[in-house]
């Protein structure tokens, strides 16, 4: 792979046309539009199925993709990046814990979208967070990705055994005071989500830079999603996240993220600036 990505012979406008002539028949052939992902992820991506499926040029890889579905959705799930975890940043959840979860328990209902969520583990903890202020069963989840594969995953509500201990650590780091072990119950050697979490969340596919907004929310989680996307289209989805959100809502992004230098920034209130937590102006 090095030879290509370093020092090759492979000339980079070359490369560049080919890479964009593959996201363009992607889009075309299969809906998906990569076209506005930022480029040198993207770039490292292609060229990681490229290897594996043992081609030697980008446009070999078009060909192979649009005539082999199957194909097609193995370079999908390596374009897709579904690194999640229960409680990731237990420092953000504890903000949510202290400063926001007071604020919505004071709504008839809650509506939360978590917009890229992965295998779901957001989700759940969220769910978990809800039931603490008694408004679970005055709320709705709605936890959307691109990716069926990880949605068929999250619906099934099992938590990883190997990734236990970590997710317990995350819970007692943000704060968490009942048992981990009292949020699943185990079936046949697996951990499963109790029910009654998993049944307030709609899981549902929903690509951020096709589809429009389907509901107002109060609060609105889109973490780690748009580092992979280019300035304009961060600058649209922001769009969409905003009139997504009702007045006074919050929206919660990546520790990396920013309302800042995109034209939304004077719409929102710095609600907490470590935990990149901003709140809708009314
Ligand atoms: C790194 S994961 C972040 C998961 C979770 N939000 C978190 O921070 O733990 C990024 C997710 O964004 C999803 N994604 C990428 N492009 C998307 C798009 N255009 N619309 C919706 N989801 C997208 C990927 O499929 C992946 O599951």
């Amino acid at each position: 792979m090095s030879e290509f990505l370093d020092s090759s012979p492979y000339d980079e406008r070359l490369e560049k046309i080919e890479i964009e002539g593959l996201l363009e028949a992607v889009f075309k052939r299969y809906g998906y539009d990569f076209r506005n992902y930022a480029y040198p992820s993207l770039r490292r991506r292609i060229w990681h199925r490229a290897l594996i499926e043992q081609l030697e040029t980008v446009s070999m890889l078009q060909n192979l993709v649009l005539h082999d579905r199957e194909a097609f959705e193995r370079l999908l799930a390596d374009l897709v990046i579904p690194v999640t975890e229960m409680f990731r940043d237990p420092g953000l959840f504890k903000a949510l814990r202290e400063r926001v979860m007071p604020i919505l328990k004071q709504s008839s209902f809650v509506r939360v979208w978590h917009a890229g969520c992965a295998t779901g583990e957001e989700a759940y903890s969220m769910a978990i967070l809800l039931d603490q202020i008694q408004m679970l069963n005055k709320s709705r989840i709605y936890a959307t990705d691109i990716s069926e594969a990880s949605l068929q995953r999250a619906r099934q509500g099992i938590i990883s055994q190997d990734r236990m201990t970590l997710y317990a650590h995350n819970y007692e780091l943000s704060g968490g005071s009942e048992p981990f072990a009292s949020f699943y119950e185990t079936n046949h050697g697996q951990a499963m989500l109790n029910p009654r979490y998993l049944e307030r969340i709609v899981f549902a596919e929903h690509n951020l830079v096709t589809d429009r907004s389907f509901n107002e929310f109060q609060i609105i989680f889109c973490r780690n999603v748009m580092i992979y996307f280019d300035t304009a289209l961060r600058e649209r989805v922001h769009g969409l996240l905003y009139d997504s959100l009702s007045p006074g809502g919050f929206l919660v992004l990546g520790n990396k993220e920013s309302v800042a230098f995109t034209s939304f920034a004077g719409r929102y209130e710095t609600w907490n600036d470590e935990y990149r937590i901003y709140r809708k102006l009314r």
